[in-house]
């Protein structure tokens, strides 16, 4: 079985179903979530671009502090967000490397390319491959200094757990001098954080939905994504965002390619992503657990999103 496979055969047979996020993003995904960070809902890629922008000056101060540097990008994603410092560093005659690294060889090949026309000289070499992977060939790889990137809050799709080993990772992969630069959403209104991730146009429930059309042409299934309802919940106690399908009637679902039949009740939901949201103390705590230690942060002026930069302890 392929891993997307296993993990709908694990997800759907488990209780409650559940189903990995990532599997969303396919070409129709990649598309619905560029249109996501354009709505007027989805504050986080607005407001981390002014973070970057407002504060590229004293980032190329600080990453530039020994003279030379590597970026390391995780979830490189389309690099619009990067660019305004990538230009910024170039501007300034810094001497650094920028190597993006995305799952998606399709996102890195387009990345490139706009870079070549947008920044040509900027030294680039993509890496493509799951992150704890790239990092491990990356941590013997000590030459100057790293600075590794991780934008857009993706580190809010692991709860505390997982967060911790990934920051764990990311942490033995870092010499003495290193740096971590990291974006967090923070908690704020809940009902800011439900519209974000509802917005009443539809588009993120057909982006959410889009995991069902994704297994429906993969592993030759039969969900009928009309039956079931995008939801949204925000806890303000936990911080803990999560999406869901809801069935909104009974069902049986064939997926042929796995020969599995799922049967659900009225209501019954398929959890499908977690958002988690932050606050300086919750983020102190994650980097105290990983052996991090904070030393500067950025945020909006209305504090709704920030970005860190964490050395080793
Ligand atoms: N995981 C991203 C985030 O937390 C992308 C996302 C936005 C998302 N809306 C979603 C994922 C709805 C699943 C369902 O911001």
């Amino acid at each position: 079985m392929s891993t997307l496979e296993e993990d709908v055969f694990s997800g759907l047979t488990a209780y409650p179903k559940k189903l990995p996020s990532k599997y969303i993003y396919d070409k129709t995904g990649d598309e619905l979530f560029q249109k996501i960070m354009d709505m007027p809902e989805y504050y986080l890629t607005r407001a981390e671009f002014q973070i970057l922008k407002k504060h590229k000056e004293k980032l190329s101060k600080v990453f530039d502090a020994f003279g030379g540097f590597d970026l390391i990008e995780l979830g490189a994603g389309d690099g619009k967000k990067t660019k305004i410092l990538l230009k910024h560093f170039m501007e300034k005659g810094l001497d650094f490397h920028y190597t993006p690294i995305d799952i998606s060889q399709n996102v890195l090949d387009s990345l490139k390319a706009s870079l070549k026309e947008e920044l040509p000289g900027l030294q680039v070499t993509s890496r493509q491959g799951m992150y704890f992977k790239v990092l491990q060939d990356l941590a013997g790889y000590n030459k100057r200094r790293k600075i590794i990137m991780v934008l857009g809050s993706n580190i809010g799709n692991l709860m505390h757990k997982k967060a911790i080993d990934f920051l764990k990772n990311i942490r033995d992969s870092m010499g003495e001098d290193d740096l971590l630069f990291m974006g967090f959403d923070q908690k704020k209104h809940p009902q800011v954080i439900l519209d974000a991730y509802n917005d009443n146009t539809g588009i993120t429930a057909a982006f959410n939905k889009n995991l069902l059309v994704r297994i429906n042409r993969e592993l030759d299934a039969d969900f009928e994504p009309d039956n079931f309802l995008h939801w949204e919940t925000y806890n303000p106690e936990t911080g803990t965002a999560k999406s869901f399908l809801v069935a909104k009637e009974p069902m049986t679902v064939q997926l042929k390619k796995i020969s599995l039949e799922v049967h659900f009740k009225a209501w019954e939901t398929i959890h499908t992503e977690i958002s988690q949201k932050y606050d300086d103390d919750t983020v102190r705590w994650l980097a105290g657990q990983s052996d991090l230690v904070i030393t500067e942060i950025f945020g909006t002026d209305d504090e709704a999103y920030k970005n860190y930069i964490f050395k080793r302890r």
